[in-house]
């Protein structure tokens, strides 16, 4: 059997165990909580190590099934565009994601270590921040752009950057051409203290925003042309 196969074994087995301990698992408030971001543990080790590209297509097959071939995700908003992510965001992000830091119970048992070793989260997130970014696939509905604009370039620019492109040395995402109802989504969970996760300095300028104000921007995030 093909080792993938072999992990969604692992992982299928897992499911409901990993899963169930993640729903139970109190939302962490997202602000003044824990100090954000910690590099420590599991997450100092990943980010040491020198990711393999070829590896690491290898290892995110067991991922295609939610967030697609290419990494594109879907415009439903269910699953995140993971192609051409900074690595450090990838690893920050699945490091908490397998820790619990941050609420996944969809996605923790492959994220499980059990199914993923360190080594291969490192080779995955090389893999990813090389893939092609595919232009509008999720774009929002266009019709709130202008407020949208001032609200970006006012309160988020400052870290996501004008071409909405990130920063990878401060951990911070690339979020331009990202599905707007995943950004969306996430936004409100941002806003609402439930992503467990969220940088404590974005969720005090998150906490003011009607669900109308973050719609816009979310709507000017999605047609951001990825660099
Ligand atoms: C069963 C479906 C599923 C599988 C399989 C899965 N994921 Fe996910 N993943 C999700 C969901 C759902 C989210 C978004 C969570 C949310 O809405 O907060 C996510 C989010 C992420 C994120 C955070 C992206 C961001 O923009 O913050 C990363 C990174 C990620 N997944 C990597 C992976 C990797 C690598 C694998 C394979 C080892 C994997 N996922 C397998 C469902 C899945
Ligand atoms: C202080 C820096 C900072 C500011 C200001 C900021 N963000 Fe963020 N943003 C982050 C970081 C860091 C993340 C990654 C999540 C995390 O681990 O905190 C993020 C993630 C996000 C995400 C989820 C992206 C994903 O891939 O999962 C959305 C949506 C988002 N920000 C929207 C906004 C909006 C809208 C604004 C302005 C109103 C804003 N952010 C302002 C730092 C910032």
């Amino acid at each position: 059997m093909v080792k993938w196969m072999t992990k969604l074994l692992v992982a299928l087995w897992w499911l409901p165990l990993v899963a169930l301990a993640q729903g139970q698992a109190p939302a962490t408030a997202g602000s003044g909580v824990r100090a954000w971001n910690e590099i420590k543990g599991e997450k100092r080790e990943v980010l040491k190590l020198q990711g393999d590209v070829a590896r690491g297509e290898e290892a995110f097959k067991i991922c295609q099934g939610c967030h697609k071939q290419g990494a594109t995700g879907s415009s439903s908003g269910a699953y995140p565009r993971l192609a051409g992510q900074h690595a450090t965001v990838l690893i920050e992000q699945m490091t908490d994601i397998r820790s619990g830091i941050r609420r996944n119970p969809k996605m923790a048992p492959f994220a499980d270590e059990h199914v993923l070793t360190t080594q291969e989260i490192a080779d995955i997130a090389r893999f990813l921040q090389a893939l092609p970014i595919q232009a509008n696939l999720g774009r929002g509905p266009g019709n709130s752009l202008d407020r949208g604009k001032a609200l970006y370039e006012k309160d988020c620019v400052i870290c996501h950057g004008n071409k909405g492109q990130g920063d990878a040395e401060k951990f911070f995402p690339l979020v331009a051409g990202q599905h707007f109802k995943y950004l969306l989504r996430q936004a409100v969970s941002i806003r609402d203290g439930q992503r467990g996760n969220a940088n404590p300095d974005m969720a005090k300028v998150l906490k003011p925003y009607s669900d109308g104000d973050l719609e816009a921007v979310a709507d000017y995030m999605s047609g951001l042309a990825a660099p």
